[in-house]
């Protein structure tokens, strides 16, 4: 068993640095210069490909995004667990500007999103009360989206990675957030609508006050997945000056 994973280690490493074989899928084309508009049309043409995921390189896919079970405990001590979510829309977001300069990338966005699960909630949000069980689907519209990321080169085994060291998003609530949730209210299907209603006219203070935890958590998984692409695939695969 152990010389298999020696064996396949070498092949490996022989394979992966050894032979002018890219690590990088074929469809991630690269900007001599680093210009800003080329590196608005590459991130839009390769992020529905990306978005799937690359599985030989271990990298998971970010739409859909999936999380069998995320359990927050909200601001004023909302508990909130949700199972089988799910979050899609990332692979159609807008692009709407790239720079990078200085070790540095910018990035600015807009996304529609929907997140999808079953879930369980209890305490108070606001002035009401919710007890409930059911089905969830919470979608953002035109959310907007400025990602930051400092890079820093990293040598490794004589290929240099330009690896992502610090990476920041930051959003801001665009035109809406639209709550489906059943049986907020367990066993009372009336009060459940009251208290839908309630969330929905109220969208954007609640997203404001409650939706940090949920958007920190998102921020986390979405991060590591880019910090994982840029710690696997060589520098000068993505970088030509
Ligand atoms: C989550 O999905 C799995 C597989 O589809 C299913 O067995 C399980 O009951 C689901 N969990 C909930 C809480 O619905
Ligand atoms: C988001 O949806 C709206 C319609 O609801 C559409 O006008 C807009 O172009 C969409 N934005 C993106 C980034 O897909």
């Amino acid at each position: 068993m152990f010389k298999m994973i020696v064996l396949y280690s070498i092949v490996s490493v022989l394979f992966i640095h050894g032979s002018s074989a890219k690590v990088a899928p074929s469809y991630i084309k690269t900007c001599p210069g680093l210009k800003s508009d080329c590196l608005k049309k590459t991130i839009e043409d390769t992020l529905p490909h990306f978005a799937k995921g690359i599985p030989e390189l271990g990298i998971a896919p970010i739409d859909p995004l999936a999380e069998d079970h995320v359990k927050l405990i909200l601001p004023g001590g909302f508990k909130v667990e949700l199972h089988n979510g799910t979050m899609t829309g990332l692979r159609k977001c807008d692009i709407e500007s790239v720079s990078y300069a200085n070790n540095e990338a910018n990035m600015l966005m807009h996304c529609n999103l929907t997140i999808k699960g079953v879930y369980k909630a209890s305490g108070r949000i606001l002035i009401v009360s919710i007890n409930g069980d059911g089905d969830a689907k919470i979608k953002i519209k035109n959310l907007k989206l400025v990602a930051k990321i400092k890079f820093q080169d990293k040598e490794r085994d004589g290929v240099i990675y330009h690896e992502a060291k610090d990476l920041k998003i930051e959003h801001e609530y665009g035109d809406k957030v639209i709550f489906s949730l059943t049986n907020l209210f367990q066993g009372n299907p009336e009060l459940s609508e009251a208290v839908l209603q309630f969330l929905n006219q109220n969208w954007k203070q609640i997203a404001e006050e409650f939706g940090q935890p949920l958007v920190d958590r998102l921020v986390s998984i979405v991060s590591k997945i880019i910090t994982k692409f840029f710690t696997v695939v060589p520098k000068d695969e993505l970088f030509v000056d």
